[in-house]
């Protein structure tokens, strides 16, 4: 069947707006399924560089319909900032779809993601105060306000306003912080549907109509597989789906529909925001992965915390995923190491780990084990073909292809769309 998942095999950040951008001519839509303006892909396409946050990283081809499927949460302000940038890069909006059923972010949702992060003080999650895990908690609530609500004035009107009998509470009694107003609010809301309204579709039925056609469906995942809310690291992960199942849920397609599941792992690994992570380096090689990497948050500008490409999570990520593919990015930052780490298992109280460990608290403690490679030490940005790349580089995405089970694919080697090995990756097949 002709839909393929994309999705992130560890904690985000992997490259996946570049590796959708790179494959997705192949394709006729690109559907986001989970996440919201949290995410943050860069795309570099021809001399343009986008950072995009909402909006499907296949927007800037012509011959594609760029999706917002319903297991997304969207600030409308954002997105409208968002096709702005890019109608002002002469990369036509006009195509953009969006889900009625996917959930409006709202300005309390943005208030009270920075309280409760406040509140937690040293425990904070570090989430990127975008409103992301209040949006999705009304929605499991069944009080969320849906991008279709937009479209009724009346109906929208009176859900600000049941909605701000409860939250105006919280922030004023709990949080001690300001109430909204509900009429602002609307009227602000209201203003943005106009320009949102010619979006607004069926897209589960959509979607289903065109796979039928046999037309090509790519689901570009946002974050990665350690931030999903059930598989990662919680409670240190975002509110959504960020694994592959999540896309069937997310736009409303069946699982039957999928072909293929490609994961993207940096040749390292990096972090944002709080949580345990066992190969985290805070020495001298975790700021030249960082420093070399250019490892700086694309939405929040934080730094990320860098570490040693671990084994265990992308053999994780394997099988929480079903990966029928890897793509590893960013070889050619570890061109700047003598040698490189692997970890290829975890440690804790005498006891030996291959995967990732169902206890918590055998993870925040685990200690990683290592085998160490030689490094390359050369510049590989040029390199097109597998076979051009040294010895030393070709042993190590050997050594954690055969760690993770899952061929790689596709290998990154530089920033640029064509700085790309396209070793085997036969989407079709
Ligand atoms: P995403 O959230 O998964 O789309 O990834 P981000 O865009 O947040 O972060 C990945 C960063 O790495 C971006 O700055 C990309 O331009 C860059 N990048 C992607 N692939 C490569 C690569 O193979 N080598 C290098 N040096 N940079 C890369
Ligand atoms: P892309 O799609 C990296 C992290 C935040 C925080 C946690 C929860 O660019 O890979 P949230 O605001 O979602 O409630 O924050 O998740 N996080 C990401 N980290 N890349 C992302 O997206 C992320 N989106 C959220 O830093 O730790
Ligand atoms: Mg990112």
């Amino acid at each position: 069947m002709p839909g393929i998942v994309l999705v992130g095999a560890q904690w985000g950040d992997e490259g996946k707006g570049k590796i959708t951008d790179l494959i997705a001519d192949d394709f006729d839509y690109v559907v986001r399924y989970q996440g919201g303006n949290n995410a943050g892909h860069t795309v570099i396409h021809g001399d343009k560089r986008l950072a995009l946050h909402l909006i499907p990283s296949g927007i800037m081809y012509p011959n594609i319909t760029p999706l917002i499927g319903n297991g997304c949460v969207i600030d409308p302000r954002v997105l409208i900032e968002e096709m702005d940038k890019l109608e002002a890069e002469n990369f036509s909006t006009e195509r953009l779809l969006i889900s009625g059923n996917a959930h409006l972010i709202m300005p309390w949702h943005l208030a009270l993601d920075a309280e409760s992060e406040r509140r937690l003080g040293n425990n904070e999650i570090g989430t990127t105060k975008r409103g992301i895990g209040p949006a999705y908690q009304d929605k499991a609530a069944r009080s969320g306000i849906r991008i279709q609500d937009l479209l009724d004035e009346h109906i929208f009107r009176l859900k600000v306003q049941t909605a701000l009998v409860e939250k105006n509470e919280i922030l004023v009694k709990i949080y001690n912080s300001k109430p909204f107003d509900a009429n602002a609010v609307c009227a602000e809301y209201l203003s943005y549907a106009e320009r949102i309204k010619p979006h607004i579709t069926e897209s589960s039925q959509l979607l289903n109509e065109v796979l039928r056609e046999n037309k090509w469906v790519l689901f570009e995942g946002a974050q990665g597989t350690l931030l999903d809310l059930d598989h990662g690291t919680y409670p240190f992960v975002t509110s959504s789906s960020c694994t592959a199942g999540g896309a069937v849920v997310g736009s409303g397609v069946g699982p039957t529909t999928i072909n293929k599941v490609l994961g993207i792992a940096k040749a390292y690994i990096t972090r944002v925001g709080s949580g345990p992570f066992p190969t985290e380096l805070n020495d001298e090689t975790g700021l030249k992965l960082s420093s070399v990497g250019g490892e700086v948050g694309v939405t929040t500008g934080r730094a990320r915390r860098c570490g040693w490409y671990d084994a265990v999570i992308v053999k994780y990520a394997a099988e929480v995923n079903g990966l029928t593919d890897l793509c590893i990015t960013k070889l050619d930052v570890l061109s700047c190491l003598d040698r490189i780490k692997v970890c290829t298992a975890y440690e804790h109280e005498g006891r030996r780990y291959r995967t990732v460990p169902g206890s918590q608290s055998a993870f925040h403690h685990a200690t990683p084990i290592y085998e160490e490679l030689p490094g390359w030490k050369t510049d590989i940005t040029a390199c097109r073909n597998y076979s051009d790349l040294p010895r030393e580089a070709k042993d190590y995405i050997e050594f954690i292809e055969d760690l993770a089970g899952v061929p790689v694919s596709i290998i990154a080697v530089g920033p640029d769309r064509d700085q790309t090995i396209m070793r085997r990756w036969r989407p079709r097949s």
